[in-house]
């Protein structure tokens, strides 16, 4: 009989989330282990725990979810577990990091403006650049070959993140934009056919004033949910609603690839033992579900 499906779910926040836990049991996961607070010293013991406890072909029925709402925590606990997978005896398990959501969201966000331009080549724009979700966009657009401007209210800030995706996308075509002023999103916004807003909860990006700097604009995505929202004249449930012209997706509207992008990569971890899933995978799975 086949073993149960466990997924062991580490959360650097104090309490694990309960919506990582609904979506583990909703996606399939049989039991789900749940650690708070996890700091990576801790790492090596739990995942210790996994790969010793099961022989190298039930280990696909084991798999962690690292979360938390600290996505650069996540990702030195993603580091630090990979360390101590044994994959040369075949003891491993699969990981997918999805801390604060940053992967799926990203992730649904490029799918739902590939459904609307061609990412190769197309002039973008992303805002609120700097943040772990605007990174992610900024880097799953290079790796389609977007010609990407990356927003921050610092230059220098916007520099930086542009600066790591170069190091990881060697085509990445990027160039690094200030838009605190009217006068510099102007700047920012001009000649863009794709802008993704992924701005701070109730951070307006792009006021309407600032909308005739962008007369090529085709399509506006905002992933803030939280009024007032990130793109004004984006309502948070649009999907794929035609307004003056521009297709626009709300954080809701975009929500719902998230959600099942979620579920998919949470189900896909039980079909193997050696995958590793960050922005990357996960965007391969959302195109699967296109
Ligand atoms: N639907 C979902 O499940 C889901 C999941 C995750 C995130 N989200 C949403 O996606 C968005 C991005 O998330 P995140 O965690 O990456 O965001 P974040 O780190 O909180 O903020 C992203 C960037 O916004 C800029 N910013 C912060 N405060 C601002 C202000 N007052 N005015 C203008 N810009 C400001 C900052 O860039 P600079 O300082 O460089 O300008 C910051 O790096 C958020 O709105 C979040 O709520 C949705």
């Amino acid at each position: 009989m086949d073993k149960r499906k466990i997924l062991i779910q580490l959360d650097s926040d104090p309490q694990p989330s309960v919506f990582d836990r609904v979506v583990a049991v909703d996606a399939g996961a049989d039991e789900v282990f749940s650690y708070g607070g996890v700091k990576p010293a801790d790492v090596q013991g739990l995942v210790h725990g996994a790969i010793f406890t099961r022989g190298p072909k039930d280990l696909k029925r084991s798999a962690f979810f690292i979360g938390g709402s600290n996505v650069a925590a996540g990702e030195e606990l993603l580091r630090e577990a990979q360390k101590h997978l044994l994959p040369q005896f075949g003891l491993r398990v699969s990981i997918l990091l999805d801390a604060n959501g940053a992967n799926t969201t990203a992730a649904a966000a490029v799918c739902a403006a590939k459904r609307h331009v061609e990412l190769k080549g197309c002039p973008a724009l992303v805002l609120g650049g700097t943040g772990p979700v605007g990174q992610r966009v900024a880097r799953l657009l290079a790796r389609e070959g977007a010609e990407i401007r990356v927003g921050s209210r610092q230059q220098a800030r916007a520099a930086a993140v542009c600066q790591d995706i170069a190091a990881k996308v060697s085509s990445a075509k990027l160039t690094p934009m200030a838009n605190g002023s009217a006068q510099e999103l102007s700047a920012a916004l001009a000649g863009r056919t794709l802008v993704i807003a992924a701005g701070a909860a109730s951070a307006v990006l792009l006021p309407k004033a600032a909308r005739p700097a962008c007369p090529t604009l085709k399509v506006a995505i905002d992933l803030n949910a939280v009024p007032p929202l990130g793109i004004e004249g984006v309502e948070v449930m649009d999907k794929g609603a035609t307004r003056d012209g521009v297709v626009c997706y709300g954080a809701i509207g975009v929500g719902d690839t998230k959600m099942k992008t979620h579920k998919a990569a949470i189900a896909r971890l039980f079909e193997s033992n050696d995958q590793i899933m960050d922005a990357e995978e996960v965007y391969q799975i959302a195109l699967s579900l296109m």
